[in-house]
């Protein structure tokens, strides 16, 4: 969820409805927005994506110039206009972003006090609370602190109050919140995107923190209540709202910009005269890292993926996986002075940004992969790796995939050398099938129509299995996810020599089987599990090279063939036809392509 605020002099519906589109890569499952009118709170809600809301302010405009507004992601309750936020209970109005964990206990205590809940979600109680402690004759600020006392869990919230004109309350506690400075307004937003073209000076309240919000003036508290200082920093404004280009989708433009955020990444960390991997500065050496620990969600996990493969296998460097919600909850021990590497395109998701803290906290050198660098996860790493993917507006990651595996693939050759594993001509001979991608990427554009034909047959199945091995395993599960994702078509990725251990009892000729094979050492390997899987009936949808190509003709039903590109870059290079499949079945499905249901960009609960 997002969540955002403004007390000042202008009008604040406009102001907040345009925070809330820049936050509604963390939900659009229903949005709303409350003011004070007249020293009392009317609000806008509906269920569904922010242009629903639009409508209903469009209809029933909402003015005044205290307000606060949120985008949702559903935990608890049903994505419904009455569960939406802002929540409303007597003198109080409340945006949440987080979970209340003790939400029943504190439902339960004010139920018994003669309190009525009228909706499903943990956010209620807050309202409920802070009412309580208003009607208990205590101040806007002072009820808002004992409110605070009582929650468990992880959130950030915004409160206004009725008959308080150019008050806000906002609190953090492990989810972001910033305080935006303008000209005698104050903002609150859950991230500086949301700020950005509103101010260029902004504070961020540390957990824990909450604050009294007038117009110009912020008075920052801790969690005992003792007034504190936070620094004001300089945000650079946003540039102008992205564009669709003239492509149907966002997704269908992402997909284009392969090739271009290929390059331009590569660019960055690589130095275009010596050829050599350029880091950023480094607060310790890479060839002192005695093992590394990879976590991150969805795409950004596959990514970490292959980058194990990478690492491994390249710089024989130890790697442990897992994914952030998990690894966060492990406890597993970690080799002090080990390197925490934290994969992700927004620095927002809140899996992530916990298990960042934890390995930081358990002594690892934090080192972030991130296209997004202005956030929480940027400003809590020891390292930043930037890309340069631009902003991803389609739901499902595209170019923010590739750029990642740019990244990580020059932070292999970097960790190689620095580590005496890798020799000269071996980092000379993966640079340059490393610098070599971006004019290879274009050339799958050619295959679109190839690509079209495949999604013909995949749009008619209900299960689809992908196949892979070696560092193209995680790039069949990307394939999966992808399809899963926006054509809401069940698949399933299976490194392709465990497929004989359980899917393949799945295999019958209304099963496609969609293979992600570049003729490296392990095609052989791959090619007998592919003919297991005809022999079940099986139909084989192929992605190879022409090596890989004379072989699989005979068993496959289509088969698509890439430029051949050594197999370290396999996996970046196959990622674009994969993920191409699935926009085209997506089209043929006719979903929803950039926004699919239930899905966020980035998802900022646990
Ligand atoms: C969501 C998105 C995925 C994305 C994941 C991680 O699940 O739908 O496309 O890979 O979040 O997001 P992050 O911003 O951390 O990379």
């Amino acid at each position: 969820c997002g969540i955002c605020g403004v007390v000042g002099r202008r009008s604040a519906t406009p102001l907040v409805f345009g925070a809330l589109r820049r936050l509604e890569y963390r939900g659009y499952d229903s949005a709303g927005i409350a003011t004070l009118v007249d020293g009392r709170i009317a609000r806008r809600r509906a269920a569904g994506k922010l242009d629903n809301l639009k409508h209903v302010l469009d209809e029933s405009p909402l003015n005044g110039t205290t307000g606060i507004g949120h985008t949702r992601w559903a935990t608890h309750g049903a994505p419904t206009q009455n569960n939406a936020h802002p929540h409303h209970v007597g003198g109080v109005a409340v945006v949440h972003n987080g979970i209340i964990e003790n939400y029943e206990s504190l439902r339960d205590e004010l139920v018994a006090e003669g309190r009525v809940f009228t909706t499903q979600t943990d956010t209620e109680v807050v309202a409920q609370l802070a009412d309580h402690y208003l009607q208990s004759g205590l101040a806007p600020q002072v009820a808002a602190f004992e409110t605070l006392k009582r929650l468990r869990g992880a959130y950030a919230l915004a409160m206004i109050f009725e008959g308080h004109e150019g008050l806000m309350i906002g609190a953090r506690h492990g989810a972001p919140l910033a305080v935006g400075w303008g000209e005698g307004e104050t903002f609150l937003g859950s991230d500086s995107l949301a700020l950005a073209p509103l101010v260029i000076r902004i504070t961020y309240l540390d957990d824990g923190d909450w604050c009294v919000i007038r117009p110009g003036e912020v008075i920052f508290h801790d969690m005992t209540g003792q007034v504190v200082e936070r620094p004001v920093q300089s945000v650079a404004r946003l540039d102008a709202a992205v564009g669709k280009d003239g492509y149907r989708h966002f997704m269908e433009k992402e997909l284009h910009e392969h090739p271009s955020v290929i390059g331009q990444t590569l660019q960055r960390v690589v130095d275009p005269v010596t050829r050599e991997v350029v880091l950023p500065e480094l607060p310790f050496a890479l060839a002192d890292i005695p093992r590394a620990v990879i976590t991150a969600c969805g795409s950004a996990y596959y990514a970490g993926y292959v980058a194990r493969y990478w690492l491994e296998a390249e710089a024989r460097l130890p790697v442990d996986i897992d994914v952030a919600s998990e690894l966060r909850y492990r406890n597993p021990p970690l080799t002090e002075g080990g390197l925490a590497l934290l994969i992700s395109q927004s620095g927002e998701t809140a899996d992530t940004l916990a298990a960042l803290r934890g390995l930081r906290a358990s002594g690892q050198h934090v080192m972030s992969v991130l296209n997004v660098e202005t956030s929480t996860m940027a400003r809590e790493s020891d390292v930043v790796l930037g890309m340069d993917a631009g902003p991803e507006i389609s739901v499902a990651s595209t170019k923010a995939f590739t750029a990642q595996l740019s990244v990580l693939a020059a932070l292999t050759i970097a960790m190689g050398r620095a580590r005496g594993v890798m020799t000269p001509a071996r980092q000379q001979h993966l640079m340059a099938a490393l610098l070599d991608l971006p004019s290879e990427a274009e050339r799958i554009f050619q295959l679109g129509e190839q690509i079209r034909a495949m999604a013909h047959i995949v749009a008619k199945a209900r299960d689809v299995l992908y196949l892979g091995r070696g560092s193209c395993f995680p790039i069949a599960l990307e394939g999966a996810l992808k399809l899963k994702e926006i054509s809401y078509i069940h698949a399933e990725a299976y490194a392709a020599g465990e497929m004989k251990h359980g899917p393949i009892s799945l295999i019958d000729d209304t099963v496609p089987i969609v293979a992600v094979a570049p003729s490296t050492i392990l095609f052989d390997k791959t090619l007998s599990n592919l003919q297991e899987a005809r022999a079940r009936g099986g139909k084989i949808l192929a992605f190879t090279d022409e090596t890989g190509a004379e072989r699989l003709r005979e068993i496959a039903e289509a088969v698509i063939v890439l430029p051949h590109v050594d197999a370290f870059v396999a996996p970046i290079l196959y990622t674009i036809p994969v993920q191409m499949l699935a926009y085209e079945v997506a089209l043929l499905r006719g979903t929803d392509v950039d926004q699919p249901r239930n899905l966020a960009k980035s998802v900022t609960v646990e």
